[in-house]
């Protein structure tokens, strides 16, 4: 398809009172890279770029660099889930109307056919290691033998996360003749955490005790956000009856979300959206839990086009007692320790609230959360349609943005 491109920055056409060009911006005091950020677009004093909320001006600066202030998102509790037998509460941060009331009402569908049922894989990422060798060897024969000194030295200075059954565990290789790289996988159990420093750490140090084997240039060291053997699945049955209505027969609406999962399954247009659809329960749990979303956004999609083309991250049909059978299976690269889930405090009191899981029963809750979440949206699209509910809970944005306020 041909596109027409042109330039349209769309910036108010104000004469810039300084350069971006700002070296040592970095080191300065919060105030102060505040008011070259105010300068800069003549913005008040007293702006929204600065405020902190709940965070401390000390904590947001060793979150993360340059910083100035915090964003706050909209936090909200989804109800009526029940996960293998046990009832929780879900914190969400997101700024989308109609999250939270979609994700409980399918948890409440849910809950009539006895909740979900969950189960994750252990939670094992992998690390990468590129190397480009300066000629061809026989690499398996070289790395079987040295496979268990590599994975020891791996495991050198994590004794904690050894004795806690984590670990390097796993040592895996494969040529690619396009690049000419030898490419390493390093599968570790990162335990409760999520695991990336710990798997570029590792991965870091073994590549020098491996380029030592044979004669070869290092390459890229870094994990992958393809973690396809940390995964979580849930699933669910829910009885027709559950989705009758005044309008519709529960069996009329079982069978057109399973035509809606079909269209998503056939149409790689329809399943964009219908991920988007899980991705609005899965991303405001991950967020709110202070975990990484960005990885498990890539991740996610990456998973969905494990066969060559892009697929629905759930799946839904009807059963032969006319019922509506769901799942989901992703890889969920979570973690309930160290980093910001550690440090902030809403995320803090987002775990406390859910019961203080691991982090494999964290990316449970979260698959959950995304199946319910598609679920709500599926059923509203196969019956009265989705902007009937949505425009509902949305007005009270409307009337705010119409006050001005
Ligand atoms: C909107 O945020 C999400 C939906 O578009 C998902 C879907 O179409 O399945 C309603």
């Amino acid at each position: 398809m041909k596109q027409d491109w042109s330039q349209n920055l769309g910036r108010n056409p104000i004469s810039p009172k300084t350069s971006s060009r700002l070296p040592g911006f970095y080191q300065l005091p919060i105030s102060e890279r505040l008011n070259i950020a105010n300068t800069f677009s003549d913005i008040s004093a007293t702006s929204d770029l600065g405020n902190c909320g709940n965070l401390s001006p000390e904590l947001i600066d060793v979150f993360i660099e340059n910083a100035v202030g915090t964003m706050a998102l909209p936090l909200g509790i989804a109800t009526n889930f029940q996960i293998n037998g046990q009832d929780i509460l879900i914190p969400m941060a997101v700024e989308e109307t109609s999250v939270l009331a979609a994700a409980s009402h399918g948890a409440k569908l849910v809950r009539a056919g006895g909740g979900f049922r969950t189960a994750s894989t252990a939670p094992v990422m992998t690390g990468q290691i590129q190397l480009f060798p300066k000629e061809r060897q026989d690499f398996t024969s070289i790395l079987l033998k040295h496979k268990q000194e590599i994975l020891s030295w791996a495991n050198q200075g994590m004794e904690r996360l050894v004795s806690r059954g984590g670990g390097a565990i796993g040592l895996n290789w494969r040529f690619c003749e396009d690049i000419n790289s030898l490419i390493i996988y390093l599968d570790v159990d990162t335990r409760d955490a999520m695991g990336a420093n710990i798997v570029n750490t590792m991965c870091e140090k073994i590549s020098t005790l491996i380029a030592g084997l044979f004669p070869c240039d290092i390459g890229l060291r870094i994990l992958t956000n393809l973690n396809d053997k940390r995964l979580a699945k849930a699933e669910c049955v829910i009885p027709a009856s559950a989705f009758e209505t005044k309008k519709f027969a529960g069996e009329e609406i079982v069978k057109g979300i399973e035509n809606a999962y079909l269209f998503a399954r056939h149409d790689v247009y329809r399943a964009t959206t219908h991920n988007k659809g899980v991705m609005n329960g899965i991303d405001p749990v991950v967020i709110a839990t202070g975990n990484d979303w960005r990885a498990v956004e890539a991740g996610a999609h990456a998973w969905c086009c494990r066969k060559g083309v892009y697929q629905p991250m759930t799946k839904w049909y009807q059963n032969n007692d006319g019922d509506l059978v769901g799942s989901i299976e992703l890889p969920m690269a979570v973690g309930t320790v160290g980093g910001v889930t550690k440090l902030h405090p809403t995320a803090q009191a987002a775990i406390k609230l859910l019961g203080n899981p691991s982090a494999s029963g964290l990316a449970e809750i979260i698959v959950a959360t995304g199946l319910a979440q598609n679920l709500s949206a599926l059923r509203a699209l196969a019956s009265e349609g989705i902007q009937k509910g949505h425009m509902g809970l949305h007005q009270r944005n409307l009337e705010l943005i119409r006050k001005g306020t």
